[in-house]
């Protein structure tokens, strides 16, 4: 497993062994995994990207920043961070409200090959403050990373439309020649 490779801790390889694996840049890579049912139903990310500086995930009905619930964290001098977040248009996001703040960074390393972090928060978080609830249709993915952990623009961004319960990518790697 890919992820697995790259970080350094084999709690995230236990945790992912069966997630399904989400292409968005060739330097940013996540797996993902929908655990649990009913009001407790969690999305779990391994979120592997090609940098020193912070990770910004979200997702929302439009390509763009504005309206997206976004992530955004990293390790800084060994320390894990991580916020909530949500978009206003091309600027700053703004924090989620303290008592609204839903992702929990479970664990993460930051290496020379980039950062791993592996975050959680439930599917539905009943948050009214910038929130989304995650279902199962077609989303757009928004990603984006910095250079350094100072959270001021990106350094790369992007989008894909995708559905987090179902996608399923080719891991790098993964196909095999034609026999013929
Ligand atoms: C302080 C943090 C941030 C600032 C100041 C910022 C600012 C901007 C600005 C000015 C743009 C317009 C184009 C450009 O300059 O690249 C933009 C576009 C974009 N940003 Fe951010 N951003 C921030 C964080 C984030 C985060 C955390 C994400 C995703 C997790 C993100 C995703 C995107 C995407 C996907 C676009 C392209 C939108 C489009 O094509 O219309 N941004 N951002």
């Amino acid at each position: 497993m890919a992820a697995c490779r790259l970080a350094t801790s084999v709690v995230f390889c236990a945790a992912f062994a069966a997630a399904r694996f989400m292409n968005l840049n060739e330097d940013y890579q996540a797996e993902v995994d929908i655990i649990g049912s009913g009001e407790n139903t969690s999305i779990l990310l391994l979120l592997t990207v090609n940098t020193k500086g912070y990770v910004g995930f979200g997702f929302g009905p439009n390509p763009n920043m504005t309206g997206a619930d976004l992530f955004i964290g990293g390790v800084n001098n060994s320390m894990l961070y991580g916020k909530d977040y949500h978009g206003i248009g091309n600027t700053a996001p703004e924090e989620d409200c303290d008592t609204c703040q839903d992702w929990e960074v479970v664990t993460g390393v930051e290496s020379d090959s980039g950062t791993s972090l592996v975050i959680q928060r439930l599917v539905n978080t009943l948050d009214t403050d910038g929130d989304i609830e995650i279902q199962n249709s077609t989303t757009y993915v928004l990603w984006s990373y910095g250079e350094f952990d100072i959270i001021n623009h990106h350094r790369r961004r992007g989008f894909r439309e995708l559905n987090l319960f179902t996608v399923d990518d080719p891991r790098p790697g993964s196909s095999t020649p034609n026999p013929n």
